[in-house]
């Protein structure tokens, strides 16, 4: 499991602990990998930690070795590692781009690359979890880069499920709403437009719990759903929208946009405070 240190990677991994599962953590963070696989192990789980990289293939790549060279068999593969930008994209440097891309879409595709063609042969059924958003089914304003990333996470997923029909390997892709995460405040705002505090206070009123995307996840994978969205009353109404008229969604992205830009930007304005910019 990537992006296990933190959020709903460690949720996740908690919630397979329980389940009595050895479980890999993965993440760029050592520190706190060390703390979720204590947890990891006082649920009564088998933890084994790996300091890695998504967004670099060599990297995954060994990942994939020291796995397989442990174990004979990934029941189930959570490509969950990921991280936001928040700003219009013409505020965004070109390394913004590059790590958003690098981390939720190249480091999803890294991991189904180095450890599909293993699961498939490794004589029992496997199951690859992704994590995408509910910015993976609609476009987001202020999150164009992350929503266009995400949206690629939901299109590789479904392209995979179709593709692999023997079932030898199954596939889904996750889709949360706003979830109680620090991701939320950990990631930069750019061009001085949104406050960080009132992202973080709406947040923490509306969003989900990460207990329930783990829940999610688990049930995507003991049942085999392929698009699951979590924490739905952000995500639903715009999703059926949009699939029931591109226009009146088009209409209704840019309703969204003036509208954050008020309410976030108004925000950062009485604040008196350029914010991560
Ligand atoms: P989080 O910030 O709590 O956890 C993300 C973890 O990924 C962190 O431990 C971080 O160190 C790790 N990570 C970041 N870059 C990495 C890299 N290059 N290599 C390895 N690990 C790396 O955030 P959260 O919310 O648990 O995010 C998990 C996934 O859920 C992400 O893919 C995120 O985009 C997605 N998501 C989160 C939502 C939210 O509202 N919290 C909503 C929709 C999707």
């Amino acid at each position: 499991m990537t992006g296990a240190a933190s959020g709903i990677g460690k949720a996740t991994a908690l919630l397979l602990a329980r389940h009595g599962a050895k479980v890999h953590l993965v993440d760029i963070a050592a520190d706190r990998l060390i703390e979720v696989a204590d947890l990891v192990r006082a649920e009564g789980g088998e933890p084994v930690t790996h300091v890695v990289d998504v967004s670099d293939p060599a990297a995954m790549a060994e990942l994939a070795d020291a796995v397989f060279a442990g174990d004979a068999a990934v029941d189930l593969l959570h490509n969950n590692a990921g991280i936001g930008v928040g700003g219009r994209f013409i505020d965004l440097t070109l390394d913004d781009i590059q790590r958003t891309v690098g981390v939720n879409l190249l480091g999803t595709m890294y991991g189904l690359h180095y450890f599909l063609p293993r699961m498939r042969k490794q004589g029992r059924r496997g199951h690859i979890v992704n994590t995408a958003s509910g910015a993976g089914l609609v476009p987001i304003p202020l999150l164009g880069t992350y929503s266009a990333a995400k949206h690629g996470v939901v299109a590789l997923t479904e392209a995979l499920h179709a593709e692999h029909a023997d079932g030898q390997v199954g596939f889904s892709v996750v889709c949360p709403g706003v979830i109680d995460t620090p991701i939320l405040r950990n990631s930069p705002q750019r061009g001085g437009l949104v406050d960080v505090d009132l992202i973080d206070r709406l947040a923490k009123r509306f969003a989900a719990s990460p207990e329930s995307v783990a829940e999610a996840v688990w049930d995507a994978y003991a049942r085999r759903k392929v698009v699951v969205v979590v924490a739905p009353l952000f995500v639903t109404p715009a999703w059926w929208l949009r699939r029931l008229s591109p226009r009146a969604a088009q209409f209704g992205s840019r309703l969204t946009a003036v509208a954050l830009e008020q309410v976030l930007g108004g925000a950062a304005e009485r604040a008196g405070k350029k914010v991560n910019a």
